[in-house]
């Protein structure tokens, strides 16, 4: 039995807990899809841990694995072991030799495609961690997977066919001088091959890459639990999101089979759980018709369809609810939660149970709304449509609930879910009476102790 993780809404919704809480049975916890854009964090002994790219689960013991469908850089992987080595830890990380590396020239071009997006205001507001022009190069057939650095000859050729187009690219087409860069070694084919060939070795003799979809098969014939721990969010999938306002990945359930190596008869055996985050925010470009704000001059795509009358509404949510990125620090948008987002993300990954978090930040108002369908052109959508113009072009039929009290969450926790406020209740089954889900956990603070366990989908 596996269990998946899948961001319902923006990526951001507190998967890293949900990860964390029931990973705790789990003797696996493998990645489908991503790289070092994603930031999980984890509380555990008091401790704070952020990671973007090791699985949370390795925090608690558990092998971690990068799954094929993630691209890997490895001086974030090599950071982070050290970091939780420091703090007495001994994580186990396993990377795919079919996972593609993210090379420094990929975050070098991550950032200028973004600023020359931006003279037209089209930035995509990426994390500049080289996501997206290492898939690119993935599926163009001229990426460098980590098995690449095991053999130096293959990561020598590779290099020497994709270092000058690229160089080619910076300087024919976006017009920049390679040596007037902050670092033209990630150009220098010389220079990429040491490092990463001396990577390659690191990874090796610390016996980290692994065939993926043999380890975890292997690994479930021994009667280990595994679970997939999706980073980003259904709307930011780059198929079933807002293109292009995307990662260049499939957070979806979907993704979990293919980043792995596994059947999708086996994710679809196990458990999908959508986490839901109980309002919205989002860091990037793009629509989001239940907007309340932003942070003008800081936050891409500020306020593009609020009305920017709620900015002190958004201010409170965004202090309260500790909404900046884990990645880039930057101040979340935010915006009531969306219905026909969420209706959306049910269908695309079948879940199978949700995790709703955050409901302790709403705490305190006198009202809470949510999307509950749009309106365009006269007609009423209960789920989002497939582009992002139309999107842009909804606007939110708002419902409303009444408020909670702030109340002693730690107790709730302890207490169980009859011990949440009714108010807060009602709304909680709202949102599972129209995705059709039951409820598994309900998150009421940062701690994975503040979650309200309804199922372990390990039991
Ligand atoms: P990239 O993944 O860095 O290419 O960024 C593409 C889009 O995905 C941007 O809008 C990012 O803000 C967003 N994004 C990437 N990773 C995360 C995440 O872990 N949480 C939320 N948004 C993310």
């Amino acid at each position: 039995m596996t269990v998946t993780i899948v961001g319902s809404q923006l990526g951001d919704e507190g998967k890293g807990g949900v990860v964390d809480l029931y990973g705790d049975a789990a003797d696996v916890v493998a990645r489908y899809q991503g790289g070092d854009n994603a930031g999980h964090t984890v509380v555990h002994g008091g401790e704070k841990y952020k990671l973007s790219l090791v699985p949370s689960g390795a925090v608690r013991g558990k092998v971690g694995v990068l799954g094929n469908g993630c691209v890997v850089n490895p001086r974030t992987l090599f950071d982070e072991i050290e970091t939780l080595r420091e703090k007495g830890l001994d994580p186990d990380v396993r990377v795919a030799e079919r996972a593609h590396v993210i090379l420094p020239f990929h975050r070098v071009l991550d950032g200028i495609e973004e600023d020359v997006k931006s003279e037209d205001d089209q930035e995509v507001g990426t994390t500049g961690r080289g996501i997206g022009p290492t898939y690119e190069d993935k599926a163009g057939r001229r990426g460098v997977r980590v098995g690449d650095l095991l053999d130096p000859d293959v990561l020598r050729a590779r290099l020497e066919y994709v270092v000058p187009q690229k160089r080619t690219l910076v300087e024919d087409v976006y017009g920049a001088d390679v040596s007037d860069l902050e670092n033209p070694d990630a150009f220098d084919v010389d220079a990429l091959f040491e490092e990463f060939r001396e990577i390659g070795q690191r990874l090796d003799e610390q016996d980290m890459t692994v065939n993926a979809s043999a380890f975890l098969t292997d690994a479930m014939a021994d009667d280990e639990t595994v679970m997939f721990e999706g980073a980003q969010g259904t709307v930011i999938d780059i198929d079933h999101g807002n293109y292009p306002y995307v990662t260049s990945s499939n957070p979806t359930a979907g993704g979990a089979a293919v980043g792995t190596g596994l059947s999708p008869n086996v994710i679809a055996d196990g458990e999908i759980i959508g986490i839901v985050k109980a309002y919205l925010t989002r860091v990037g470009s793009g629509p989001l018709p239940t907007e309340l704000g932003g942070v003008e001059g800081d936050t891409p795509g500020y306020d593009e369809q609020g009305d920017g009358e709620n900015e002190e509404l958004a201010t409170y949510i965004r202090e309260e609810g500790g909404e900046y990125g884990t990645v880039t620090g930057r101040p979340r948008r935010v915006g009531w939660l969306d219905m026909p987002m969420l209706r959306h993300s049910a269908r695309v990954n079948g879940f199978t149970g949700l995790a709703i978090n955050h409901i302790d930040v709403l705490a305190g108002l006198e009202e809470v709304k949510v999307g509950h369908s749009y309106e365009l052109d006269g007609e009423e959508l209960l789920a989002m449509p497939p582009t992002t113009e139309e999107w842009g072009d909804c606007e939110a039929n708002l419902k409303s609930f009444e408020g909670w009290d702030d109340v002693d969450w730690s107790a709730v926790a302890d207490e169980g879910y009859e011990a949440i406020p009714e108010n807060a209740r009602s709304y909680l089954e709202y949102v599972a009476d129209e995705l059709e889900a039951d409820i598994y956990a309900v998150g009421v603070g940062p701690g994975r102790e503040e979650t309200v366990v309804v199922e372990n989908p390990y039991e």
